[in-house]
């Protein structure tokens, strides 16, 4: 009997409306739209409501995959979430939220939290359910808000990222779908990309909240080295498990932080840069959802067509990384 693979039946991504030119921040901090641009390849990212949670997101992005997929919420058995960015501190899980909104009644749902590899995390996780018979349909969201956990008085964070969802629908099949995928971690560097306090170690205290300890603060050269390393490493462990050749993708979608780290790794691996996807210059870095949307937007653009072999690469704090090859079934 041959294997059954976890096949992306359907795919949906959003956006939120308002947008943030380099223009705009440069009105806020001391940078310009060069500096930006030449260190990080991002021209505008969008910014969610004030109360637009990570769910409101994620909900118009579910419900354009489920449509491709031609299902309906109650055919879903479980949905994972990747997001760092919940709606709710502690609990509910944002997956138990979406499910509610969504009306899949039959399905489990939980949350991973890998940060800007959490959508590779759960389509990993999702792929092991489907691979080994447990579940049938299932939905993978990754969806991330920090532009609420930014300090945006800090130039140095405050434009990189943006906000965002994607959501991929999965069903077992015997030719398309996840051929591998492989996670890893280097715990070492949690200290590089963190939001110090509000956590179970240090609680926000009122001179942490006065000192925006509750916001995100990166150590940028160190995570962009992690990065460089972790696209190369990544890809080729997935590449060497699926016994697959890098000539054979048709496209590389790794994830979109810093044009600048995707052409590094690019560049060290021999990797031609037009079959490497990047969409960063609009969006900035959304986190958990670069991956689902840049896959969405490439599969609109004819960028993907059924049948090719795509590869996608996450990394981010932790710090994670994990990479998929994915044989595109839609
Ligand atoms: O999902 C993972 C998320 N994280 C990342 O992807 C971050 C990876 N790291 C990076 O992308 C880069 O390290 C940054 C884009 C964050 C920074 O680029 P860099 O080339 O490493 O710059 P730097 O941190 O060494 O800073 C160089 C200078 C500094 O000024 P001085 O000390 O040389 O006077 C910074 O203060 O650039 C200054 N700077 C800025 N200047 C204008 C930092 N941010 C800005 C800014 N505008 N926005």
């Amino acid at each position: 009997m041959s294997k059954l693979l976890a096949n992306i039946i359907g795919i949906g991504s959003y956006i939120p409306e308002k947008v943030f030119t380099n223009q705009d921040l440069a009105r806020m901090v001391d940078t310009t739209d060069e500096w930006i641009v030449s260190r990080t390849g991002i021209k505008e990212r969008h910014i969610a409501e004030i109360n637009q949670g990570v769910s409101d997101l994620a909900v118009p992005a579910i419900t354009k995959a489920l449509t491709q997929a031609k299902l309906s919420a109650e055919d879903l058995e479980l949905i994972v979430v990747g997001t760092c960015s919940p709606d709710y501190p502690v609990f509910p899980s944002t997956g138990c939220v979406i499910q509610d909104r969504i009306g899949a009644k039959n399905a489990a749902a939980f949350d991973v939290s890998a940060a800007c590899s959490g959508f590779i995390y759960a389509l990993s996780i999702a792929t092991q359910y489907i691979e080994n018979g447990t579940y049938k349909n299932i939905l993978v969201v990754g969806a991330d808000e920090l532009s609420k956990s930014l300090n945006w008085q800090d130039r140095g964070t405050c434009v990189l990222f943006g906000d965002g969802a994607g959501a991929a629908v999965l069903a077992p099949d015997k030719t398309y779908g996840v051929l591998a995928t492989h996670l890893g971690a280097v715990g070492s560097g949690w200290k590089h990309l963190l939001v110090p306090e509000g956590g179970t170690k240090q609680p926000l205290t009122k001179a942490g909240l006065e000192n925006k300890k509750n916001t995100i603060q990166m150590n940028g050269k160190e995570v962009f080295r992690f990065a460089v390393k972790a696209v190369e490493d990544s890809l080729g462990a997935v590449l060497a498990k699926c016994n697959i050749k890098k000539e054979a993708l048709a496209l590389f979608i790794p994830h979109q932080a810093n044009i600048r780290i995707i052409d590094h790794a690019v560049k060290h691996m021999g990797f031609p840069k037009d079959k490497v996807y990047a969409n960063l210059d609009r969006y900035g870095n959304t986190s958990a959802a670069s991956i689902p949307l840049a896959l969405d937007e490439a599969h609109r653009e004819g960028r993907i067509k059924k049948g090719d072999l795509v590869g996608v690469c996450g990394f981010g704090a932790g710090l994670t990384y994990g990479a998929g090859i994915i044989k595109w079934g839609i």
